[in-house]
């Protein structure tokens, strides 16, 4: 394996979502009845039934491994399969604890993409919208620390019914890299039978989500939605339901109202895009 696969498949363990290393082999070209050409992608994911190719070369290969990738899928429209750029994984790397983040130092904002007053304008929709879909029920809200503080705090009290709170913790791209997800503080409310909804300042990849989702469901509760305030759908690497987004956003570092760089920037009451001061280094979260 290069060091980038490694990596890779340390990210997807840590996960705890099964793969295989290549596979499988795409037959793209023949000689007669001789392959001439052939695309491995470098990981398969079973349960979501997708290929990944990592690809960490200069641009010009990379425009070829795209072509390869066209025909592939023109070939074998059946099959998923998607690039993962290099700085796609720095980014998933960042995330995992280590990574190009940690070495640039940033100033702060380099601009605002939703205002104080658009955030909380977009919070308080959202609440409207809630409050008419339980109408008659007492939902739990459920929010993931940290990030989320901020949103829920807002959100909680923009709901026009009786709900309850309640916070959950999880091992979390931390400072050390940890063996696998894993829920540090659970919800101590009774879910069975209640109706469940995940609060989140952001769903990126999805696999947070995922993991949460399969975690709460089995409490058994008569529903479980997902509320998520900023939806980086661009970067989602697992298929999840959500059920409320206030926002989508592009594919670019966002910190303010809870969510931080380094621990810094969640006070912030906007939501704005990070400045780097080396902005070819900078990767995610
Ligand atoms: C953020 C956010 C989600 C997660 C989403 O948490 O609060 O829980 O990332 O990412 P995913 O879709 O790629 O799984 P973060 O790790 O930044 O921790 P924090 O909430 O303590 O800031």
């Amino acid at each position: 394996m290069h060091p980038s696969e490694k990596e890779f498949a340390d990210l997807l363990d840590y996960y705890q979502i099964n793969y295989l290393y290549e596979p499988r082999s795409f037959p793209l070209r023949w000689d007669g009845s001789r392959v001439v050409e052939m695309f491995t992608p470098d990981f398969y994911l079973p349960e979501y039934d997708q290929y990944f190719e990592l690809t960490t070369m200069k641009q010009n290969l990379v425009t070829q491994k795209n072509r390869k990738l066209r025909r592939v899928r023109e070939m074998y429209p059946e099959v998923n399969v998607q690039l993962l750029y290099r700085k796609d994984l720095m980014r998933l790397m960042g995330k995992y604890g280590f990574g190009p983040l940690s070495g640039v130092s940033v100033e702060g904002t380099e601009r605002v993409l939703f205002d104080e007053a658009l955030v909380q304008r977009r919070v308080r929709e959202l609440g409207a919208q809630i409050t008419e879909d339980y109408a008659g029920e007492e939902p739990v809200l459920i929010g993931v620390l940290r990030g989320v503080v901020v949103f829920m705090a807002d959100l909680m009290r923009a709901v026009d019914l009786p709900v309850q709170v309640e916070f959950m913790e999880i091992t979390h791209y931390g400072e050390e890299r940890q063996e696998s997800l894993d829920v540090i503080r659970d919800v101590t409310t009774d879910l069975s039978g209640r109706h469940a909804l995940v609060v989140e300042d952001i769903a990126d990849t999805g696999l947070t989500l995922r993991y949460l989702r399969e975690h709460l469901q089995a409490k058994g509760p008569a529903s479980l939605r997902v509320c998520a305030l900023l939806d980086k759908s661009v970067r989602r690497m697992t298929n999840v339901r959500l059920d409320y987004v206030g926002f989508e956003i592009p594919d670019e570092f966002v910190i303010g109202y809870g969510l931080d760089y380094g621990g810094r920037y969640r006070n912030l009451p906007y939501i704005g895009v990070l400045q780097p001061l080396e902005p070819k280094a900078v990767a995610q979260r």
